[in-house]
């Protein structure tokens, strides 16, 4: 099924505050809308006559490696979206050949979901609680059942206030570990060193940047990998598309450090385009969530699928066989 009739069949079967919680950003949601216009606004410079009868898409993210640069964005309580939740997602997407990032606002343990991954690698991102022993505790069960790597989230030292649901009255009727109030506001780059001492040899990625020069910082506290990232347009209104901040992070900490993008990511092209600016892998968010809301674990395999089909396509009419044909010169400058 296409990704926006995807969209439209979840919303269907979805209770109205829930496909709202699940589809809605901050304020006037313009941050949400940048970052998908961000990457139409990015134009594809094909190569032809290049031999494509074979695209191999296969990569490797952090030394794991995958079927093609796609990964699952952290999402809460995905029971809201469907009873098997987090599991199914994770068969889903392990079916796949694709990586998960487990959220600390998972609706489950840790220990409930982790068994779903069979001894595949996962990521688990990272929310610095006031409560520090609390999000220790989470890391050491995360450590423990598996997890390679370590995601900890920057954007959102407090949680950014979404009007749909603050008109539907919305609550989070699946019990998570963390809520909006356990957030710690006063967290600095300094807590990067905190979390390295507790994740030990796992590596440790930063989600929700969009400067190059915070990204230079957090390479320099010890960071394994950035990605880029607005929180899908649900934190700061008016932050910029994730695709326009990409070219300068890549350009600053790209010859350090993996960098990945999120973000509006729909199609295979926009993939494409993602890689050309220097990202080495995507997240991909709430199209995962409307592909759990229709069809389960199935739905999630199929969609995941769909997109990488989608991909190999994009990349045979680009003229590129491998992910290292896709090179800068293969978009439009994107806008600064
Ligand atoms: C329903 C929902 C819940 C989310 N929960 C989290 C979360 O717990 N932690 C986190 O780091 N990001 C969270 N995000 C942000 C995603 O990880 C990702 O950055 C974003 O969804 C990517 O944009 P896209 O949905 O346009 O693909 C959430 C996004 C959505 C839509």
């Amino acid at each position: 099924m296409d990704v926006r009739d995807l969209e439209a069949a979840a919303r269907g079967v979805l209770p109205a505050d829930v496909y709202d919680y699940i589809a809605g950003g901050a304020f006037d949601e313009l941050t949400l809308a940048a970052n998908l216009d961000a990457w139409a606004a990015i134009r594809l410079r094909p190569r032809v006559f290049r031999d494509v009868s074979k695209v191999d898409l296969t990569t490797s993210i952090l030394g794991v490696p995958v079927s093609c640069p796609i990964a699952v964005a952290p999402m809460a309580a995905h029971g809201l979206a469907h009873a098997d939740a987090e599991p199914a997602t994770v068969k889903g997407a392990t079916n796949a050949g694709v990586l998960s990032i487990v959220s600390t606002r998972a609706g489950l343990p840790i220990d409930d979901i982790a068994p779903a991954f069979g001894g595949e690698p996962w990521w688990f991102q990272v929310y610095v609680m006031q409560d520090r022993g609390r999000s220790a505790a989470m890391i050491e069960r995360a450590i423990a059942g598996g997890a390679t790597a370590l995601v900890l989230t920057a954007d959102t030292p407090v949680v950014g206030r979404r009007l749909r649901d603050v008109r539907n009255g919305f609550t989070m009727t699946v019990p998570t570990a963390n809520r909006p109030t356990d957030q710690d506001p006063s967290v600095t780059f300094d807590d990067i060193a905190w979390l390295r001492d507790l994740a030990g040899e796992v590596p440790i990625v930063i989600k929700g940047v969009l400067r190059a020069d915070d990204a230079s910082r957090c390479v320099n506290q010890g960071a394994a990998a950035i990605a880029v990232s607005n929180h899908g347009g649900r934190q700061l209104d008016g932050a910029q598309a994730t695709a326009d901040a990409l070219s300068a992070i890549v350009d600053a900490v790209g010859g350090q450090v993996e960098v990945y993008v999120d973000g509006g990511i729909r199609r295979g092209t926009d993939v494409v385009k993602a890689l050309a600016l220097g990202a080495r892998a995507v997240f991909v968010g709430r199209p995962v969530m409307w592909a759990l809301a229709t069809g389960g674990a199935e739905g999630v395999e199929a969609f995941l699928n769909e997109l990488r089909e989608e991909l190999a396509l994009a990349m045979a009419l680009c003229g590129c066989p491998s992910i290292h044909d896709v090179t800068s010169d293969m978009v439009t400058p994107p806008r600064a």
